[in-house]
């Protein structure tokens, strides 16, 4: 069967902040784009990021951006690449007035500059003491920059096919990405996008894990499309837990609570996190705050009757400061919890909700394969599904918002360079969309076979008990051998609808493919690195070990094969900085 061929110079997967802001790039230089996305663009994960955006403008007080630099490289525990750090945090300030120019509707100091609140890890003077530096919109600080963003993208004519998923890259004899297969929901029809560069922008996997503060959406497609092209994952065994998310429901309650100056407490309502960093304390960064709270909660200090939560304290705030910074919190936690936090303290655990590695790209946007960092024709990767290795193995909060709009702009603009030297698209293989189109119609055809929400979830729980904050060679060595299983399982799935219209359960099962491919992959990964670092944190290995282990690792998924490359420690302009012990 022939499928049908549309044809752009570029095509964006993901209508998210990333995929929107190299969109928004490309479209302005006159490259037909097309931006892919499951989901409205404004309904897209970016629209969670609730507490800001990090640049050091020194609004408040005095900040640079060698210090910013510094504290992404301490907070991505030395596994980040400093080339790219340094990129991203030189042209924070001005990615924000950019914003700001583009609409974005900042909250404001009495002055009219740009509002910023202090937030975990970003710290004054190479580490002293916390600094304001995160920029935000209330609460809401993601939702306004997808509408500013998305609204430029119409004014420059950007082309959008809405409630559309890609199914797979399409590669060349020669190894060049020359497109990609997409399943039309509305009809469930299969096509072929033929363009000069295909550009991924989609987002993370945090619905590998059981509890997470993740859209559903989240399923890691970028990271299934990329293996199953023969590429790898960089870094995959990093994953963030955000230490505030709200008990029983994985909702995030933002880091800038504790910016605005709430703080975390125990059962015995004691601050505990003085102890576990006496300087910048419920400021340290969310590897380490989460470390502390699952200490408590283990050691049987968590609140409630199963002591399996701690609690954040933000009454003193004052009603004001809650209504006028947290609104977006305080509703959430009346409607989920029936929680006033003006009255009373929040009930919060560590959730996973962050993606730390994803496809390797130099801090241009040019996915690169292998330990020589081949660049890969054609592909580009932005935001959350790319591993730039600017946050190495822990994301600094506000970094991410950060890294969406520095990165989407570059990869936009490597893009640009490269269609250029292209007069037409590369000529599609023989057999392109076969593998897609054979997937997809073995999953119509099953009569019978494992129900996808039975294999999620096991997927799910078997990741959150073996790849959690706290992660042991047992643990791991078992948690590989079961997610194994899941995903021999997940190979026979079964779809009762059997409709062509509207099909969720399909889309659910397409998914699912990438999901499980990422949970293996990260469960692989950390099996294999033997010390803590970052978010991945051994109790048989309690310390980072630089000699052996400041590396990246490379999972390819065909042979379940790790390799491992060097960290970059040639920065663009500015002197290397040396590891050192990391404390807060
Ligand atoms: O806590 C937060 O507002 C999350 C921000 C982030 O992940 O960057």
């Amino acid at each position: 069967m022939t499928l049908p061929i549309m044809k752009y110079d570029v095509v964006i997967v993901g209508g998210g902040g990333a995929g929107l802001r190299a969109a928004l790039q490309l479209s302005e230089a006159g490259v037909k784009t097309v931006v892919l996305s499951k989901v409205f663009p404004t309904r897209s994960h970016t629209a969670a990021a609730q507490g800001g955006i990090s640049a050091s403008l020194g609004n408040v007080e005095p900040d640079n951006w060698h210090w910013h630099m510094y504290d992404t490289v301490k907070g991505a525990d030395w596994l980040g690449d400093q080339d790219a750090i340094e990129f991203m945090c030189a042209q924070a300030a001005d990615a924000v007035v950019e914003l700001e120019h583009f609409g974005m509707p900042f909250d404001r100091l009495e002055n009219g500059k740009i509002y910023q609140r202090p937030f975990g890890g970003h710290m004054a003077d190479f580490g002293k003491k916390p600094v304001r530096r995160a920029c935000a919109v209330a609460d809401r600080t993601g939702h306004a920059m997808l509408h500013a963003l998305y609204q430029r993208n119409v004014k420059a004519n950007t082309h959008f096919l809405v409630e559309w998923m890609a199914l797979d890259l399409i590669k060349n004899d020669a190894g060049d990405i020359v497109g990609v297969t997409a399943m039309e929901m509305e009809t469930g029809e299969i096509y072929i996008i033929h363009a000069k560069a295909v550009l991924f922008a989609t987002g993370g996997a945090g619905r590998i894990y059981q509890y997470s503060t993740n859209a559903f959406i989240n399923t890691g497609d970028g990271i299934g499309m990329a293996m199953r092209a023969g590429l790898p994952v960089e870094d995959i065994e990093f994953w963030q837990f955000h230490p505030t998310a709200l008990a029983g429901t994985g909702i995030l309650i933002t880091e800038g609570v504790r910016g605005e100056g709430g703080y975390l407490l125990n059962a015995n309502g004691e601050r505990f996190m003085e102890r576990y960093a006496p300087t910048a304390k419920d400021l340290a960064s969310r590897d380490v705050v989460s470390r502390a709270m699952q200490i408590e909660i283990n050691e049987g200090r968590g609140c409630g009757k199963d002591k399996d939560h701690v609690m954040i304290k933000l009454d003193h705030l004052g009603r004001d400061v809650i209504e006028q910074r947290l609104p977006g919190i305080r509703e959430i936690s009346l409607q989920f919890l029936g929680i006033d936090p003006v009255k009373e303290p929040i009930p919060i655990v560590p959730t996973c909700h962050y993606m730390m590695g994803g496809i390797p790209t130099n801090y241009k946007g040019e996915v690169i394969d292998g330990v020589d960092e081949k660049i890969v024709s054609g592909f580009y990767a932005a935001g959350e599904c790319a591993c730039t290795s600017v946050h190495g193995a822990n994301r600094l909060g506000t970094n991410s918002l950060l890294d969406l709009v520095v990165f989407g702009k570059s990869a936009g603009n490597s893009v640009i360079d490269f269609v250029k030297t292209l007069p037409e698209a590369r000529e599609l293989p023989a057999n392109a969309g076969e593998e897609a189109l054979t997937r997809v119609t073995k999953l119509r055809n099953a009569t019978s076979g494992e129900k996808i929400a039975d294999v999620r979830r096991d997927m799910q729980v078997c990741m959150q008990q073996h790849a959690s904050v706290f992660r042991t060679q047992k643990m791991l060595d078992e948690g590989v051998k079961r997610i194994l299983e899941v995903q021999k399982r997940a190979s026979n799935l079964y779809v009762a609808d059997k409709s062509k219209v509207f099909n969720t359960a399909i889309v659910e099962a397409l998914e699912f493919a990438n999901t499980i491919e990422v949970a293996v992959a990260t469960m692989i990964a950390a099996r294999e690195r033997t010390e803590s670092r970052g978010a991945h944190a051994r109790e048989d290995y309690p310390d980072r070990d630089d000699e052996k282990w400041m590396k990246h690792s490379l999972f390819y998924s065909n042979g379940n094969r790790l390799e491992y490359k060097a960290v970059h420690t040639t920065p663009l302009t500015v002197d290397y900085i040396q590891p050192a012990k990391r404390v807060y």
